[in-house]
């Protein structure tokens, strides 16, 4: 499954390319806006901190499909290769989606809510589809299903577009939908530290080092094979 960072915030982005596996960032509106600043010189950071070979989701702007080509373009030819250009899912967007795709643009449809709206996003040729699960679990849909069925409709129908669930909360939620076999997640940098973190860890950690101080001191294993 590819873990994918959901965040435009720099110093957070670093850490999780330093410290993390993780597979690309992606980006919309909102979570641009919250850098408060100026978007392609933040765009082509992001791109620099994470390196050519990394996917990078960047969402248009524009809702009318001449627009969302000619900024599909554009920003590919910025971001280079593994760029996909996030649609949200309309008739408008599915027929840049049908456009850009003649013209090798990597799309991830976008605002997924139903499973329909996913298989016709593939149908038209989008690579990532990303369906909102804790958006779906608001409303007292259930995420976790609505995925599952775009899941086993994708492989049904020998699909090759991948589900890339997005919208978590919780550390419950990425898990059940890691389960149902979705080919990518992506989720915000704090939640990825939740699903690193676990306090009986650190402990375990606490009593290796404390054992290992009760006979060796401050030796390290380092040390003894020099
Ligand atoms: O990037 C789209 C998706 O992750 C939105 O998440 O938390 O705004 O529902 P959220």
């Amino acid at each position: 499954m590819l873990y994918i960072i959901d965040s435009a915030h720099i110093e957070l982005i670093k850490k999780c390319a330093e410290f993390y596996p993780i597979d690309g960032v992606t980006t919309n509106p909102t979570i641009i806006s919250k850098e408060k600043t100026d978007f392609i010189k933040l765009i082509k950071e992001i791109r620099s901190i994470i390196g050519p070979d990394k996917m990078f989701h960047v969402q248009t702007t524009s809702t009318d499909c001449k627009d969302i080509v000619e900024e599909g373009l554009r920003l590919r030819e910025l971001m280079g290769e593994n760029f996909y250009l996030k649609i949200p899912v309309s008739p408008e967007g599915l027929k840049a989606t049908m456009e850009l795709k003649k013209q090798g643009v990597g799309i991830t449809m976008t605002a997924i809510f139903t499973q329909q709206q996913a298989l016709i996003g593939a149908k038209a040729g989008a690579d990532f589809v990303a369906p909102y699960v804790n958006r779906l679990d608001n409303i007292v849909s259930d995420g976790v299903h609505v995925v599952s069925e775009i899941v086993n409709l994708f492989k049904v129908h020998n699909i090759n577009s991948k589900v890339l669930a997005a919208s978590f909360k919780t550390a419950e939620q990425v898990h059940k939908i890691a389960m149902v076999g979705t080919q990518a997640i992506t989720i915000n940098p704090e939640l990825f530290e939740q699903l690193v973190y676990h306090p009986l860890t650190l402990y375990a950690v606490d009593d290796f080092e404390a054992d290992w101080a009760s006979v060796y001191g401050n030796q390290k294993i380092i040390d003894m094979i020099k």
